[in-house]
């Protein structure tokens, strides 16, 4: 048992508020720092219903050094896990500059900042995205590397900085995790994705589609060279994920350096069979249309997930029906997410 306290950057968000969850059932105490650019203050509730703990919570942006300090002197950190980002690929199209201040600048004020006080262990929340359009699957970690959009090149950037900080300061320890995509939600049904406007992603758009807030799905291409048409993605299940997360802190109690991970399932799912699995989930049909293939999209992509398993002694251990069972939960239970 641990009592060390993590900083969660974007600790409201998606992903890093079931990483809370993880962290609190391996004994950690995780406190969140999130300005709520794109997360509901309602999680913190919902985490206090879970876990039985009211989350210690700092709002704050990244980008702000005193923010931050504020933030380090409080707290006698272990380690920082940074999930704080802007994270929409047609939006930082449109809004490069302002993906680059949130995402790169707001990463080195907070390397910064853990500099002046001395914490130096990091767990990066990267991507998949990093890998550009690979030209086989799976995807390796020493495949190279490539960005189309602002939003990769961010992720790009900044694992390119973290490298270069660990070159010139070796006591550093770095995880620079790639995640692939991250799918379903707590098995309680009290937290999951809440996207803000149109889904980007394809599991909460079918998700809004079975509970009736959308008519149908576009599904992006039917004539890639997959075995259905449809693009292929290595979903995972975001709880999978989340204990990925507490795998790499466990990894840094007796080693040091700097590693660079996938966190994948290592298996394929169609957009199709996505699709089939939310139905089987729901009970319900799911309308679609088969359209055009959505700018920038790649065919298929999935992880070798051997290193997480070599190095964190983690792999992905949740199906997509329970994937599918979990988001159709979240999103039955809250229609308008945490608006509900
Ligand atoms: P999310 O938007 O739900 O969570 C990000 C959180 O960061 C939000 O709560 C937001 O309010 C906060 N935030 C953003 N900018 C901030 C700032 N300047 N200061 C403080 N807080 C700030 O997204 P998510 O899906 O949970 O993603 C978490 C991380 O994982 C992101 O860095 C994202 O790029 C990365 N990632 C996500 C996916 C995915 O498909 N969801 C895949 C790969 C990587
Ligand atoms: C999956 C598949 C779509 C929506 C994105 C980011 C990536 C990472 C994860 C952060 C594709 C199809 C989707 C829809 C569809 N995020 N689709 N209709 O594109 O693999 O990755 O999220 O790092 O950077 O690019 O995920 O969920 O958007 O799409 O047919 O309405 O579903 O074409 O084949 P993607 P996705």
């Amino acid at each position: 048992m641990t009592t060390q306290k993590i900083l969660l950057t974007g600790g409201a968000g998606f992903i890093a508020s079931h990483t809370f969850v993880a962290l609190i059932t391996a004994g950690y105490t995780p406190v969140i720092f999130d300005n709520l650019c794109n997360s509901n203050p309602k999680v913190l509730d919902r985490l206090e219903r879970i876990t039985g703990i009211a989350p210690l919570f700092i709002r704050g942006d990244i980008r702000d050094a005193a923010a931050l300090d504020a933030a380090f002197g409080a707290h006698a950190f272990a380690a920082v896990l940074h999930f704080a980002g802007l994270k929409a690929v047609g939006e930082s199209v449109e809004k490069p500059l302002e993906y680059y201040d949130n995402n790169v600048r707001g990463t080195l004020e907070l390397l910064a900042a853990m500099r002046r006080a001395n914490v130096k262990t990091l767990v990066f929340s990267s991507s998949a995205t990093v890998y550009g359009d690979p030209a086989t699957t799976p995807v390796h970690e020493a495949f190279p590397l490539s960005a189309t959009n602002p939003y990769g090149r961010s992720k790009l950037m900044i694992e390119e900085i973290l490298g270069d900080l660990f070159k010139a300061e070796s006591d550093w320890n770095i995880a620079r995790l790639r995640y692939f995509n991250p799918a379903g939600a707590h098995e309680s049904g009290l937290i999951g994705e809440d996207p803000q406007g149109i889904p980007n992603n394809l599991m909460p758009y079918i998700a809004q589609v079975a509970v009736g807030r959308r008519a149908q799905l576009q599904v992006f291409g039917g004539d890639y060279p997959t075995p259905d048409g449809t693009g292929v993605r290595d979903f995972i299940h975001v709880m999978d994920l989340a204990e990925g997360h507490v795998a790499a802190l466990k990894y840094f109690d007796g080693a040091t350096g700097l590693v660079t991970v996938n966190l994948g399932t290592g298996k394929g799912v169609s957009v199709l069979q996505m699709i089939a699995a939310f139905e089987e989930a729901c009970g319900k049909k799911i309308a679609y249309q088969i359209g055009a293939r959505r700018p920038g999209d790649i065919a298929e992509c999935w992880a070798d997930p051997a290193l997480a398993q070599k190095l964190f002694g983690w792999s992905a251990s949740r199906t997509l029906s329970d994937m599918t069972r979990d988001g159709w939960r979240w999103q039955s239970m809250n229609p308008t997410g945490f608006l509900d």
